[in-house]
């Protein structure tokens, strides 16, 4: 199959029917569901795991991604929440995610170890596939489901939230939100070639930002509610016609 939805906290059920595999790569095992959509079929990925029993700093990246690959998916719908330091993004807000700024620290972010694979760098222009950026505004919109804006995105370590003061660093940087989940996972997907687009859901305003500590509101509930909308419209797309002739996704690595 060709398309591939990854779920973050709390966007784990596509449909009744779907089927589990369990996908073997040399980065270790993933647990897949596939759900069949029309005559296409859309993998599903938990990031956290299916019970989310995962931390960020400890996902197995690149096992995901690598499974993934191996299904023969070249199109990534992704979803994560996050927190919001720029004003204008408020918790239930839906934001397209446009670039990252990495601030992890402790992480397996590469194919590319020397060895075996050898040496390559990834062009990191355009982290975010721009055909399937556009392509989720045009059925986001046709859906009527409001998008507040395009973000930049501060990955942190975790999985302890933020200092004030790494917040008001971040803003300074040009970050808008804030989560631990989309480095390596956007690069990854990029070193294997695979159109990769992430969409954000405001769960709190980051540290600082209204009063003293993270409030997350609801996350369960908001999650739900906007993770089953936003699945709705990423299978849309993912069912429809895609190619990679509209971006540089495919051709992004360069091999030393
Ligand atoms: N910081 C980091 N990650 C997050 C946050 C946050 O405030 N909210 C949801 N994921």
């Amino acid at each position: 199959m060709e398309a591939a939805v990854i779920g973050g906290t709390g966007v784990y059920d596509l449909s009744p029917g779907s089927r589990t595999e369990t996908v073997n790569t040399r980065y270790g095992a993933v647990q897949v569901d596939i759900v069949k959509v029309g005559v296409k079929e859309v993998a599903f990925l938990a990031r956290h795991g299916k019970s989310h029993s995962v931390p960020p700093h400890l996902i197995n990246y690149r096992a995901n991604m690598k499974a993934l690959k191996e299904l023969g998916v070249k199109y990534i719908y992704a979803s994560a929440a996050v927190g919001s330091c720029n004003c204008r993004f408020a918790p239930g807000d839906i934001v397209v995610i446009t670039d990252f700024i990495d601030f992890t620290k402790a992480r397996l972010a590469t194919f590319y170890d020397g060895g075996e694979e050898g040496v390559a760098h990834v062009d990191m222009s355009d982290p975010y596939c721009k055909n399937l950026r556009k392509r989720f505004y045009d059925a986001a919109n046709r859906e009527g489901l409001n998008i507040k804006g395009d973000a930049v995105y501060v990955c942190t370590e975790g999985p302890r939230f933020e200092t004030a003061h790494e917040i008001k660093m971040y803003r300074q940087l040009g970050g808008d939100v804030v989560g631990m989940t989309s480095v390596p996972e956007a690069v990854l997907a990029k070193e294997l070639g695979m159109c990769y687009a992430a969409v954000g859901i405001i769960t709190n305003w980051c540290t600082g930002i209204d009063s003293e500590g993270v409030k997350l509101h609801d996350i369960k509930g908001l999650m739900a509610k906007t993770g089953e909308k936003l699945t709705r419209v990423f299978v849309k797309v993912l069912t429809g016609d895609l190619s990679q002739e509209n971006c540089s996704c495919a051709g992004a690595l360069v091999k030393m």
